[in-house]
């Protein structure tokens, strides 16, 4: 509590302990306001609080999974008890799928679901309205370069991706004259852990695009963010690929990236037991259809 008993102005960022959430948070700790970070791992959480307070900033931790029932209760009533309030939300939690969606197990499906898309709306929704109250503040969400097309082998991640430009776009625009800000940030692929999770560092079109470093791209989040953008899209080679992504017909578009996306040593969507390419892929049947009698 100030010495006036008000409560002070925090910059939350939920996926802190690492990647692009990590590298938000030690730049937005340059700007002097006191940084709360949630994600599950604790002691990574407190390896980031000790680097940023190592700087001069001020960090607290909240050891959290955004998919538990009440987190976003949990998050509050920690503000509340430290005498914060949600000024700024990161929403930088986020994981991707590789691999047919017939294939893919669905529970690790439905929990992208829950984690990009539930998990972030939940998060933006109940912090909003008291940014909106204070006029003041606002949301920056990861999107991707993924949002601006279907994507063949990635077709969840890419969807929640569709779904996190939407949704922060269209917030953006009825928050207009409120004082409060609604981000987007839409990076092309960046040197995280993400890359080896999500099995994207496996195909080819991860592979020709150039990668980004996190602090490069939060350095442009923040100060996109600050400067009141709706959509924030760093480097040039993200640019120009979202630029293809829109020019790009979808019949040429589609099956493009799906060969991009697919491995021939993917299991074939059919249930044969054969990876793709020497079961339903063989012979230029790239959709996927099995060959009758085969
Ligand atoms: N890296 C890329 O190429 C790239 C490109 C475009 C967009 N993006 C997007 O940018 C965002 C950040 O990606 P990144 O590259 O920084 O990924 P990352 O290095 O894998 O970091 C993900 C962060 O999310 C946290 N997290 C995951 N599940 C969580 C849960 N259930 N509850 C709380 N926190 C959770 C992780 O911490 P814990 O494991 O400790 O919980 C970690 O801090 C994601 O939304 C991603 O889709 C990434």
């Amino acid at each position: 509590m100030t010495p006036g008993g008000q409560q002070r102005p925090a910059v939350v960022v939920v996926g802190a302990s690492r990647g692009i959430g990590k590298a938000i948070a030690e730049v937005a700790a340059r700007d002097g306001a006191p940084i709360v970070l949630a994600a599950r791992s604790a002691e990574a959480l407190a390896t980031v609080a000790d680097n940023i307070r190592k700087a001069g900033g001020e960090a607290f931790t909240v050891p959290l999974d955004v998919l538990a029932d009440d987190a976003a209760r949990d998050l509050e009533r920690f503000l509340s008890a430290n005498s914060l309030f949600c000024d700024v939300l990161v929403n930088s939690a986020g994981y991707g799928l590789r691999g047919g969606a017939t294939v893919l197990p669905l529970e690790e499906q439905l929990g992208l679901v829950d984690l990009n898309i539930r998990a972030l709306a939940e998060l933006t929704l109940r912090l909003l309205p008291g940014m909106v109250a204070r006029r003041r503040g606002g949301v920056i969400n990861l999107g991707s370069v993924a949002s601006f097309t279907p994507g063949p082998y990635m077709a969840l991640y890419y969807a929640s991706k569709g779904f996190v430009r939407s949704f922060s776009e269209a917030l953006h625009e009825e928050l207009r004259r409120t004082g409060v800000t609604v981000t987007c940030v839409a990076p092309g692929p960046v040197s995280t852990e993400f890359l080896a999770t999500s099995g994207a560092n496996r195909v080819a079109l991860f592979k020709v695009l150039p990668k980004l470093e996190s602090d490069y791209v939060a350095e442009k989040a923040w100060r996109g963010f600050k400067a009141g953008r709706r959509l924030v899209i760093p480097g040039l080679s993200a640019k120009l690929t979202i630029l293809l992504a829109t020019l790009v017909p979808s019949a040429i578009m589609l099956p493009l990236i799906g060969r991009l996306q697919r491995r021939s040593k993917d299991p074939c969507p059919c249930g044969s037991g054969k990876n793709f390419t020497a079961c339903c892929g063989a012979r230029g049947n790239s959709r996927g259809i099995p060959a009758q009698g085969r």
